[in-house]
């Protein structure tokens, strides 16, 4: 049986919660100073406490410090006959989980019980607490490449620092752009995404500036633009490299002033915007071309960030087909739910001109054909059998730019470890076996690379 804590210097104060505690099935511990207080939580089991706070020994405010200080995670309710605000404030601020005034009233007391209660069945179902492995926010990766993308988004998101996202089509740069955004103060107001590719000039500049009525002769009503809607929050200009040099001038301008004009409008507009942009070309050669403007290309190139292409980040590649089988699955009520070794390995294989685009679009194409649960080699699409037909090639060859030997080294070991992995069915003994390394050294190594079972 369950049991709270009710700490209170008269005795009598607790029959007020008797009744309400007997019909949860609660059974109900008392203390009458902080010291026996503290001594209760410490050894018994309490789902919450509720705690007046001008107790003697220690006060409400002096528990919560000693509970801090000894690690101890439970839920204390504060108590004291000061109805005021300034006291609920201190008493959130000092830990408790909610204030409550005396004398107690019933219902008060009645919900917030009920509140803890709800929170405490919640965790059963749902996944752990704290960051998923293989994951950031809603991004599937875990290989090296990856994360030292999730490390420096989590650095800059929260600065107003202009990012530019580089990285070949699909490789995830709009996801990039969320999670900075996500994560910075300006969360709450909106992220606004524009593809500078797609657009028309003529209807770009509209788009992006908007315009008085009347500014040109479809100009029927006045328009927001999109650096407008976005103001407060943030923008993302999205294959940047494609602009015109008349719009390439005018973004410089709002980059600069966080200012602009609607088209056709004298009234200057004046917005609070975070910038952030992404190309799958190579600005700076577009810039030395004389395409791209170079002071334009400074001011936005001040935190570069490079999504890898698939191929570089292989231990990436089954869990992104478990996340999307799943997915699937859930969404689309798809028959097929896992897939098998051989087919994996071949998928690890293929080098994945298309990225992770390509890949999701694989797996959609693949579940909605499969006859069976599990996928098989038979239900791989001919080109891709055939692209990765003849393994047993050299993995790497090395560019004129060179290459980075240990990054390439580790993401080969954590290639062959991920098709050890797969082929064993996740069992480490045989994996290790299948490598000839000791299970230990193996478990060692998964450890240090942060390398987790799909799912788990
Ligand atoms: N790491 C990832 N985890 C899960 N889904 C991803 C990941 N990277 C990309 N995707 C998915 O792949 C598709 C392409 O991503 P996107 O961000 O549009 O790429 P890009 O902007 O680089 O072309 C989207 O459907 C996106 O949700
Ligand atoms: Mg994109």
């Amino acid at each position: 049986m369950s049991s709270i804590l009710f700490a209170h210097r008269d005795p009598k104060a607790a029959e007020t919660v008797k009744p309400i505690l007997k019909a949860k099935n609660l059974l109900l511990l008392r203390a009458d100073d902080g010291v026996r207080a503290l001594e209760i939580i410490e050894n018994e089991p309490v789902v919450a406490a509720w705690v007046q706070q001008d107790l003697p020994g220690l006060d409400g405010e002096q528990l919560l410090r000693r509970l801090d200080l000894q690690d101890l995670d439970i839920r204390v309710v504060l108590m004291s006959e000061d109805p005021s605000l300034k006291a609920a404030r201190s008493a959130l601020r000092a830990g408790a989980y909610d204030y409550l005034p005396l004398p107690l009233d019933e219902n008060e007391f009645s919900d917030c019980l009920e509140r803890i209660l709800e929170e405490e069945a919640e965790p059963a179902g749902l996944p752990p607490a704290g960051p998923v492995p293989g994951r950031f926010d809603h991004i599937v990766g875990q290989s090296q490449a990856i994360r030292s993308v999730f490390r420096l988004v989590e650095k800059v998101a929260d600065t107003d620092s202009t990012v530019m996202i580089y990285g070949e089509s699909g490789t995830g740069k709009e996801l990039i752009a969320r999670a900075l955004h996500q994560h910075s103060r300006r969360r709450d107001m909106p992220l606004i995404p524009v593809n500078c590719g797609a657009i028309p000039e003529e209807l770009l500049e509209s788009e992006l500036f908007g315009h008085e009525k009347g500014a040109f002769t479809s100009a029927i009503r006045m328009r927001i633009g999109r650096f407008e809607m976005a103001s407060g929050g943030t923008i993302f200009l999205d294959e940047i490299a494609d602009m015109s040099p008349k719009l390439q001038v005018k973004i410089l301008r709002v980059l600069q002033e966080q200012q602009f004009e609607r088209i056709g409008g004298s009234k200057t507009i004046n917005v609070d915007i975070r910038v952030i942009t992404a190309t799958n070309k190579n600005l700076r050669q577009a810039m030395e071309h004389g395409r791209f403007r170079e002071d334009l290309f400074y001011r936005l190139n001040v935190i570069p960030m490079t999504v890898p292409p698939l191929r570089e980040r292989q231990a990436d590649i089954p869990l992104l087909i478990e996340h999307f089988l799943h997915q699937f699955h859930l969404n689309k009520g798809s028959r097929a739910k896992s897939i098998d070794h051989e087919t994996m390995a071949r998928l690890m294989a293929y080098p994945w001109p298309g990225n992770i685009r390509e890949l999701e679009n694989l797996v959609e194409r693949m579940v909605i054909l499969a006859e069976n649960e599990t996928l098989t080699v038979v239900d791989l699409p001919a080109r891709i059998r055939e692209a990765v037909a003849a393994p047993g090639q050299a993995p790497v060859e090395i560019p004129e730019e060179g290459i980075d030997f240990n990054q390439v080294v580790s993401d080969f070991e954590d290639q062959l470890l991920l098709q050890a992995l797969e082929k064993a069915g996740w069992v480490k003994n045989k994996a290790a076996n299948l490598l000839k390394l000791n299970r230990t050294t193996l478990v060692e190594k998964l450890k240090k690379k942060k390398i987790n079972p799909p799912g788990g």
